[in-house]
């Protein structure tokens, strides 16, 4: 099955970049425009900082409830009404966020005439507000707009700040948000304005179920290493930030599985999700991403857990495609796991996934569906294909 606007995107990328170029750094400008607050205890002086004293009516967003367990919602409540802003609720932003949702979040902001949106929670949650401070402020169909017609909105979003509580997609400090589109059955990335701040207070993940902070970290290590095979393939800079970030995340996750409460391996990692996606690695880069176009449609179909999906699908892509850049692999292979040669290096990564008790196959993944060989055909058969990868 073709799905048409894929296809136009697919030759378009084909087009900006011709695969047998020997490829040079990429030009690039470089500026950040997200400010972020880490350590134990800094909301009240992030918010005090950041929330502009126009912004009358705020939107607190939240996903399905965990917020209220651990005692950070409260304090936010307590922290906004001092400051004297008029607090509306938006919840039950689920994992997996989908468009309808966006839809409702937007509707809410604009009866509300809301001026600013704080999106409290992981991924989801602050993926959902990007498209949510968009869509209120125009009747147009931002997927459509976005998704088929591959135009950027126009007008300003309300500007939006990020308090995080589960870390891993580092969606804290970038400009795109993944929505699923549940009638197009695509689960796809979408741009939008980078939170104005972000608020990363390691105390806050301490209530995450212990298989969500694998699962998060294990995003992080994917992030570095699509990042990583993207090209060029020359020695760069970013490469070595991008292997530093990979090793430090694999390091902080063993601690983890021996005292997941360890509370410097939580920090470290809430920062190693934030460099692989905060565009740092990217500088000078394009990047493959070709195993998060493959989880993403399995997200679609499935609303499996994106870290789980990666961890199953990494080692299959990369059995796939290691001939095609042994010495990538290899050195992956020795600056991260400690082992010589590349299908070593795939190897160690397929063994740590083990190690780390995150799923290696299909059938484990929490699925909505059963999934079966024909449903993986239209997964398969609605994945983006990028060019950028090293075959
Ligand atoms: O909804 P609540 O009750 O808050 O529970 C959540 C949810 O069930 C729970 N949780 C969050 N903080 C908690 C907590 N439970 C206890 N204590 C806490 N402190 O964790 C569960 C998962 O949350 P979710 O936000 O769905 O996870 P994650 O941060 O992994 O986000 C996944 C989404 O981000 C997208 C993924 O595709 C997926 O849709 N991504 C976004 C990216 C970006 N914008 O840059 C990049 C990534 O590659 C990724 O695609
Ligand atoms: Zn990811």
């Amino acid at each position: 099955r073709i799905i048409p606007h894929r296809e136009k995107k697919r030759k378009m990328l084909f087009q900006d970049i011709p695969r047998k170029e020997n490829h040079p750094m990429k030009d690039f400008t470089y500026s950040y425009p997200t400010h972020v607050y880490f350590g134990k205890g800094v909301l009240a002086n992030a918010l005090k900082a950041e929330l502009p004293v126009e912004a009358k009516k705020v939107l607190l967003a939240y996903g399905g409830g965990s917020i209220k367990k651990n005692g950070v919602y409260e304090e936010l409540l307590e922290i906004l009404k001092a400051a004297g802003k008029k607090v509306t609720e938006f919840a039950g932003i689920m994992s997996n966020p989908t468009y309808a949702k966006v839809q409702e979040g937007a509707k809410l902001a604009k009866e509300e005439g809301i001026d600013f949106i704080l999106a409290v929670g992981g991924g989801s949650v602050i993926d959902c507000c990007k498209i949510v401070c968009a869509q209120a402020v125009t009747g147009e169909d931002l997927w459509e707009l976005e998704m088929v017609r591959h135009k950027a909105p126009s007008k300003a979003p309300i500007p939006l700040g990020a308090v995080v509580t589960a870390s891993g997609t580092g969606a804290e400090m970038n400009g795109g948000a993944v929505i699923t589109n549940e009638d197009a059955k695509i689960k796809g990335g979408m741009f939008a304005a980078a939170p104005r701040f972000a608020v990363l207070d390691p105390d806050y993940t301490m209530s995450l179920p212990r298989m969500q902070v694998l699962s998060g970290a294990f995003d992080t290590l994917s992030h570095a290493m699509e990042t990583y095979f993207g090209r060029s393939d020359r020695d760069n800079v970013s490469d070595e930030v991008a292997l530093a970030v990979m090793h430090s995340t694999v390091v902080n996750m063993r601690t983890l599985l021996k005292d997941i409460n360890d509370y410097t391996a939580r920090s470290n990692l809430m920062w190693t999700s934030a460099m692989a996606e905060n565009g740092i690695l990217k500088v000078g880069r394009v990047t493959d991403f070709e195993c998060h176009q493959m989880e993403h449609q399995l997200g679609a179909y499935t609303d499996c857990n994106h870290g789980q999906g990666l961890a199953v699908l990494h080692p299959a892509y990369y059995r796939h495609i290691v001939k095609d850049a042994p010495e990538k692999f290899a050195r992956l292979g020795r600056v991260v796991f400690e082992v010589e040669g590349a299908e070593a290096a795939v190897d160690a990564l397929a063994a740590f996934i083990r190690e780390c008790g995150l799923p290696t196959r299909l059938g484990q993944l929490k699925s909505k569906v059963e999934i079966t060989p024909e449903l993986l055909r239209q997964v398969a058969d609605s994945v983006n294909l990028l060019p950028n990868g090293p075959r």
